[in-house]
């Protein structure tokens, strides 16, 4: 068996507030290997953000093992950290967080121009996932101009830019209707049929988490694997 994508040991994560410190995290274990799709749940304020912000090494953890491909994410350079972030794992945030005053294009590309690739090479990968998420006719959009699945949809292609090996998605249906939600699944589903990209999702919707082959629960700062299913 190869090795696996990634694999989280112990992991904690508090936070110091006006003197007082909130445990959210208490030693969360998990492993997931290539192609592998999760949902996680949990009630508000359980941590799952929290767990996704560390695994997107986009917070650090307080302590604990945190590896990548066997590669322990807290002994990389910074600029190996940020090749990490853009090329390794792709992003949809809880509140897509799309720039309103770039259009849908732009704020797809927009993860490679940070990166320092060449415009016209960004530009050519994020035409391609505009495509692969349907949106084609409206990349000239600005946010404020598209529906909310349809700017989940723009998160998703923007996520997708460096081809990542492992989709870590924060309640990416939250605010959309039953339907819209649905579209979203089923791009993962294609998406994971046409490539293989493992997927972390946090969900709150309990039909979206039972198609999913795994499912977790966080409860307590602790990470449970749901064993009935
Ligand atoms: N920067 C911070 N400073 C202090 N406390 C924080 C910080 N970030 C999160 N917390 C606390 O950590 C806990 C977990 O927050 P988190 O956002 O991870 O929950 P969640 O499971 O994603 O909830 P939801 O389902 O509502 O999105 C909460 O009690 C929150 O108040
Ligand atoms: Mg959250």
């Amino acid at each position: 068996m190869s090795e696996p994508l990634l694999e989280v040991r112990d992991l904690h994560k508090s936070f110091e507030l006006e003197g007082q410190k909130i445990e959210v995290l208490r030693g969360i274990h998990l492993t997931l290997n290539e192609g592998d799709r999760v949902a996680v749940i949990g009630s508000s304020g359980a941590g799952k953000s929290t767990l996704l912000h560390l695994l997107g090494a986009l917070d650090v953890p307080t302590s604990g093992s945190l590896k990548f491909k066997g590669r322990e994410l807290s002994s990389l350079k910074p600029s190996e950290l940020a090749r990490f972030r853009s090329q390794s794992i792709g992003f949809m945030f809880q509140f897509h967080h799309l720039l309103p005053e770039f259009s849908a294009l732009e704020n797809v590309m927009m993860p490679a121009l940070i990166a320092r690739r060449s415009k016209a090479d960004a530009r050519k990968e994020a035409l391609q996932w505009i495509e692969e998420v349907g949106l084609s006719h409206r990349m000239n959009h600005r946010p404020g101009e598209l529906s909310g699945g349809e700017q989940q949809r723009i998160a998703l292609a923007r996520a997708l830019m460096g081809k990542p090996d492992l989709l870590l998605a924060d309640e990416p249906t939250g605010n959309l209707d039953s339907k819209t939600g649905e579209e979203i699944h089923q791009l993962f589903e294609t998406l994971y049929e046409r490539m293989g990209t493992a997927l972390l999702v946090v969900t709150h919707n309990a039909s979206l988490a039972a198609r999913m082959p795994r499912c977790v629960t966080m409860r307590d700062g602790l990470l449970y694997e749901d064993e009935a299913r």
